[in-house]
This record gives structure tokens, C-alpha cells and sequence, in this order.
């Protein structure tokens, strides 16, 4: 028997000191999840803030969106139309030009959809003479002059109308995707083919996010030793681990948002976006299993050493993607009842 083992049996004999062993115990247990609550501070010190010059084009991207994105929901806002969005278009101008400066390319879709916006946006003030005292159009007109690409697919904004379809068919296959899909734990040997994890992520990308700021990536990992070197930091998946063929590990960019109020943002949007991924496999008949990354410090930097996650990037999660085994069971996981979920407030 170890001295510890010895010291602790003779404090049982005393149940005051034993009691307050406990208590002790427990606090400094406490004391030492600290350490998750500064590694977060640390991240958002480190990586949430834009900074005004030299950014990153990550922030520059986050930044583009975010300004434009106010002037593309000032566009449909209902009501009696007002000026408005004078700050962000000049913010959007600077971007854009700092954008050129970059030489970033200007076929992507965030630089276009911001031309996009600023056409739609000076329209409105033309047609609506809605900045008589010319705050920010003749500044808008004289950028756009030089920057003439249209998109038709990328013009804002459109009608929600045109893209529904048969709404009633769309629900009720919907409401079979659900119930279909549950988190299972065997899996065939069969590969996954890229193409249809490809046409998931694409779904994917299509989640809400903050400002449409879309900081979320997916990192496939196929081949056998890395996935079982990220597996073995994962205390989730034993006695199915050694059966996924496939493991995609969900990054949200913190440096997608500016400031310590948006700190839990990057984990809404991933998992608004794990979520669609999930939906997307299970519509093509495969099967996926969350596996949490609630995991310490140091296995997190052990993941860091195995995929090239650049610092800002926070793992969402991991999830198995494989075919399932036929006939493969799964637990029945049964919910709450809806009346103690939805609260109607009278
Ligand atoms: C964020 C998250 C982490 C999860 N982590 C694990 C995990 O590590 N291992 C596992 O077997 N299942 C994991 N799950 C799956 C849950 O156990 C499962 O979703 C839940 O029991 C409901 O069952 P269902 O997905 O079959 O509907 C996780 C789910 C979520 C959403």
C-alpha cells in the first residue's frame, strides 16, 4: 500500500478531517478548471481584435463582410425607406481598396457581393433622393466608376420568393432528414467519397453566421495513423473509434470577430454549421457521431501539432463520417417533452 493510500485511510477514521479533506479537495479541483476560462482570455487577447492596419486577410475578409453586410440588411429593412448606411459604405470603400492593395483576387465572391452592395446601395440613394447633401454618393460613384464588374448572381437583394420552391414538399422532407438522422457508432470499411462530403460542406457553408462572417473550415482526415493520433486525444469514441473511415475535425476562426463581446460567437456559427454538415451527410444516406473536444489544454495543442489549425482557430468539434453497418443499431436517445422546451410567455 502507498504512504497515500495509508494517509488517506487513517483520515477516514476521523470524519471531521476527512470531510474537510474533501472539501479542500474539491476546491482546488476547481481552482485548476481556471486554467480553461485563461486559455480563453488568452485566445481573445490574441486573435479577436481587428487591428487598422496590417490585417490579416481573415480579418480583412471578416471586416469586408461585416460592413457590408449592414448595408445589405439596411436594404430590405421594411418601413419607409431612410438614409442610412453612410459610415459602412465608406468603411466598405477603404476595404475594397485595401483589398486591391493586397492583390487579392477580385473574382471572389465577398469582394464581388460588396460591389454588388454598393451598387444596390447608391441605386437607392439615387432613386429615392435620399442624400440630397451628397454625404457619402458622389464618393460611392467615383469608386464605382472604376470598379465596374456586375454579377448578376451575386445582386442584392433578391426575392425570397424566387428560390423557395415547393415549400410544402421541402418541409415534409425535412421533417424525415430529422428523424432519420442519428449519431452512429459502426461503420462499413467503405471510403467515403469526397465528392459527397464536398457537396455537404458546400450545404453547410450555407448556416447562418454572425454578419455572415462564415469563420468555419472543415479538416478531413482519412489516412489511418493521423486519424488515430487525433482520435487517441479524444475521450469519445472508444470502442468505435478504431471503425471511422472518416474524421472531420470543425475549426470556427476567432479572429473572424472584433472583440471580447463576440467571444462566443465562433462556437454559435460552428455549431449552426456542424449542424447543416450533419443534415447534408445524413441526406446522402451517410452516417455521422459528434465527438466533443471538450478536452484540456495541452491535447488541444496535440491536435495543433497534427493539422495545420492556425492559432485563431477554435475546434468545434470532431465528427465520424463513414457508411453505416447495415442493420446498425442505435440508442433510442429519447427527448424531453416539447412542453418543457417551449415556454410560451403570456
Ligand atoms: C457537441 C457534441 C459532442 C458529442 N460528443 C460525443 C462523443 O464524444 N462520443 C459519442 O459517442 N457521442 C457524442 N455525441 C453524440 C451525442 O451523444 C448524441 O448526439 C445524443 O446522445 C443524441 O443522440 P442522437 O445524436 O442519436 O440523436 C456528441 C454530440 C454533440 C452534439
Amino acid at each position: 500500500m502507498t504512504i497515500r493510500k495509508i494517509l488517506k485511510q487513517k483520515l477516514t477514521e476521523f470524519p471531521m478531517v476527512w470531510n474537510a479533506y474533501q472539501v479542500v479537495k474539491t476546491q482546488i479541483k476547481r481552482l485548476w478548471l481556471l486554467k480553461y476560462f485563461l486559455c480563453d482570455i488568452s485566445n481573445v487577447h490574441r486573435n479577436m481584435y481587428w487591428p487598422s492596419s496590417n490585417q490579416s486577410n481573415l480579418q480583412l475578409t471578416s471586416e469586408l463582410l461585416f460592413q457590408f453586410h449592414k448595408i445589405e440588411k439596411g436594404l430590405v429593412m421594411p418601413g419607409p425607406k431612410r438614409f442610412f448606411g453612410q459610415e459602412p459604405a465608406r468603411a466598405v470603400i477603404n476595404l475594397l481598396n485595401t483589398w486591391h492593395m493586397k492583390g487579392l483576387s477580385v473574382n471572389d465572391p465577398v469582394y464581388l457581393g460588396a460591389l454588388e452592395t454598393l451598387h444596390s446601395y447608391m441605386e437607392r440613394l439615387q432613386s429615392e433622393l435620399l442624400d440630397k447633401d451628397d454625404r457619402v454618393l458622389s464618393h460611392i460613384r467615383s469608386f464605382l466608376n472604376n470598379h465596374t464588374a456586375r454579377t448578376e448572381l451575386l445582386a442584392t437583394p433578391y426575392l425570397l420568393a424566387s428560390m423557395n420552391g415547393d415549400i410544402a414538399s421541402n418541409v415534409h422532407q425535412f421533417d424525415g432528414l430529422v428523424s432519420i438522422r442519428r449519431s452512429v457508432r459502426s461503420f462499413t470499411s467503405v471510403a467515403v467519397p469526397l465528392e459527397l462530403i464536398k457537396h455537404a460542406v458546400g450545404l453547410a457553408q450555407q448556416s447562418p453566421s454572425a454578419c455572415n462572417r462564415q469563420p468555419c473550415r472543415v479538416y478531413l482526415v482519412t489516412e489511418e495513423r493521423k486519424k488515430n493520433a487525433l482520435l487517441a486525444l479524444q475521450n469519445g469514441n472508444k470502442g468505435f473509434g478504431h471503425l471511422i473511415p472518416t474524421l472531420a475535425v470543425i475549426t470556427s476562426d476567432s479572429g473572424a470577430f472584433f472583440d471580447a463581446s463576440e467571444r462566443h460567437e465562433p462556437y454559435i456559427d460552428g455549431g449552426l454549421f456542424s449542424m447543416t454538415l450533419m443534415y447534408a451527410l445524413s441526406a446522402q444516406g451517410l452516417a455521422t457521431c459528434c465527438l466533443n473536444w471538450c478536452v484540456s489544454p495541452d491535447k488541444d495543442v496535440g491536435l495543433r501539432n497534427i493539422l495545420p489549425l492556425t492559432d485563431s482557430e477554435l475546434v468545434i468539434m470532431l465528427m465520424a463520417i463513414g457508411n453505416p453497418e447495415p442493420n446498425v443499431l442505435v440508442p433510442r436517445s429519447p427527448r424531453k417533452l416539447t412542453e418543457n422546451v417551449l415556454i410560451e410567455v403570456f
